[in-house]
């Protein structure tokens, strides 16, 4: 059970990300959940903070906590996206809320690719002789995300006094291998080479790939549960019972110093170790 944050461990900070339709996909736990707490007391007044996952239970209570946190007072727009990224309607889904905004209104675009899924860590390369399997899960975790950064970079397009901020959020497996990780480690590295790509076409968005670290979410637990690889399993395990795991508020606060700082370079791997 995720505890609330108080607001000053939120909310440390004077600066703020401007009015800005903020999108955090994966918002409905782990550190997409932590970072909609964070991001949305720097939002300035009548900003949209757009909330998608699949779980809409979750959703709606992330929402509603938000708003008895700060929504009143911020006149903060929290809306809620129900859609699964794995699928064409899903993006399409959240492409249309994004131009549903009043997005002439904005001075700040900031998109959040937080949803991912770890696919099945217990096997090893050689077992996935199936296609259809690995184009599954490279249909979240890299289709996906291209296509709603590409849809809603559309729908708010390049103009005067608008920015726009792109965050994909990476992991070390997109620069090492892992064994008995193949597809999160592929699609970790393709994401951060789409990132790469967008920053060196597009150079007035603002693109991070951000590592987050070992996060204690239920991404975590999956994988010191069921890596296929003993050694894998065992170091994730030990990492928990010996408290070196992050906190999702504490790798937030990084990435969200980076964001108001603003002086990353466009296209860059960032991790938390190295900041
Ligand atoms: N945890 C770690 O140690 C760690 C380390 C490095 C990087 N990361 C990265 O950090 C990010 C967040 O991870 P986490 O640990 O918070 O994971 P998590 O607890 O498993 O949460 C994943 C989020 O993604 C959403 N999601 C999953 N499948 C989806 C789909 N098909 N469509 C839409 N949303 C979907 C989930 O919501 P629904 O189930 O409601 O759809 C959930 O909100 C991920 O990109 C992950 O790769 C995590």
């Amino acid at each position: 059970m995720q505890q609330h944050p108080t607001s000053n461990e939120i909310c440390p900070e004077p600066r703020d990300l401007g009015r800005a339709l903020c999108i955090i996909t994966g918002a409905s736990k782990g550190f997409g959940r932590t970072l909609a707490f964070q991001l949305s007391c720097l939002l300035k007044p009548r900003s949209v903070l757009m909330l998608v996952a699949r779980t809409t239970e979750q959703l709606n209570r992330l929402k509603e906590d938000i708003i008895t946190l700060y929504g009143r007072q911020n006149q903060l727009d929290v809306r809620c996206v129900q859609a699964d990224l794995e699928k064409k309607e899903g993006v399409e889904k959240t492409v249309q809320a994004a131009k549903e905004t009043s997005v002439s209104e904005m001075d700040h675009l900031l998109l959040i690719n937080n949803a991912a899924s770890l696919g099945d860590v217990s096997r090893f390369a050689l077992t996935f002789t199936d296609p259809v399997e690995v184009n599954r899960y490279l249909a979240l975790n890299v289709s996906g995300a291209l296509s709603v950064t590409a849809g809603v970079l559309q729908a708010l397009p390049r103009r005067l006094g608008l920015r726009r901020s792109v965050v994909n959020i990476s992991s070390l497996c997109a620069l090492k291998p892992f064994p008995s990780w193949v597809l999160y480690c592929t699609g970790k590295a393709a994401r951060d080479m789409m990132f790469r790509v967008l920053a060196a076409e597009e150079p007035d968005v603002r693109v991070l790939s951000y590592a987050p670290g070992p996060l204690d979410t239920d991404m975590q637990l999956q994988a010191r549960r069921s890596s296929g690889d003993l050694q894998l399993r065992r170091s994730f395990s030990s990492m928990f019972s010996e408290g070196q795991l992050l906190s999702c508020e504490e790798s937030g606060a990084k990435l969200i110093k980076l964001l108001l700082d603003n002086d990353f370079q466009s296209g860059a791997h960032l991790d938390f170790y190295e900041l």
